[in-house]
């Protein structure tokens, strides 16, 4: 199934059903989704809202705990995969919206982020709602082919990605958050910039590659990676 195409009606959820879940669907895709470095062992945990420190005004029936090796580019890896499963879970009838502001009642190291999900009825909206910096403001000339990066979603909405042109594709870069920021915006900028490429990925499946060269940053921007698509 193509799930390409709800990137551009997707949006965060924050309404839910209470139906009860089959999780089967989720873990079989799981079991097969595009991984962005293969040597960085991660895993997840499905847990309902009770189980879970929620400090949202709002609550889904389920949330996913992402953990994670904490190698190098760690954060990209974990956006990269499960942005994925958003998307798929949009197929399905079923909403996510990933959660900084919630923590594990118990303590783990590995712990990452957490993705509330659950059945929904309010799932999507017109492309012309999103808000969006333009194409010219995430890469150093506009190019159609990031659109699918333009619309990802981020921690509050700060889009933290810029693309470069490459002859092969593009690098891509996150911003340097100030000193007040990097704390907090230091591991959920990593995530975006992960979900961006996913949106990259199921946008062109077969011949999306993506590396880590030895490439200096850009004023402003820190290095992330090489990627043809
Ligand atoms: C890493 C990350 C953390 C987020 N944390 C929260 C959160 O704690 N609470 C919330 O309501 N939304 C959260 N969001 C959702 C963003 O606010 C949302 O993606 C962004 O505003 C763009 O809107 P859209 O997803 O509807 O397109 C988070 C998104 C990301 C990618």
């Amino acid at each position: 199934m193509d799930i390409s195409n709800q990137i551009y009606s997707r949006k965060s959820c924050r309404k839910y059903l209470d139906d009860e879940l089959d999780m089967s669907a989720i873990k079989e895709f799981l079991s097969n989704v595009k991984v962005l470095n293969p040597e960085i062992n991660y895993s997840y945990e499905i847990f309902t809202k009770d189980e879970i420190n929620i400090r949202t005004r709002w609550k889904a029936p389920y949330y996913l705990a992402i953990y994670s090796e904490k190698k190098d580019n760690f954060g990209v890896n974990a956006g990269f995969i499960f942005q994925q499963l958003s998307l798929f879970m949009q197929t399905l009838g079923i909403g996510s919206c990933w959660v900084g502001m919630a923590s594990l009642k118990k303590n783990n190291p590995d712990f990452v982020i957490l993705i509330a999900f659950g059945k929904s009825d309010n799932l999507t909206r017109d492309v012309s709602k999103f808000k969006r910096k333009s194409l010219s403001e995430i890469a150093d000339s506009p190019d159609e082919k990031l659109k699918p990066a333009q619309l990802a979603p981020s921690a509050v909405n700060s889009q933290p990605w810029y693309f470069t042109h490459t002859d092969e594709g593009f690098d891509v870069f996150k911003v340097k958050p100030n000193v007040l920021k990097r704390k907090i915006f230091g591991k959920w900028n990593d995530i975006d910039v992960g979900i961006a490429l996913a949106h990259l990925y199921v946008s062109n499946p077969d011949t999306f590659e993506f590396e880590v060269k030895n490439k200096e940053d850009i004023k402003g921007y820190s290095y992330i990676g090489s990627l043809k698509i």
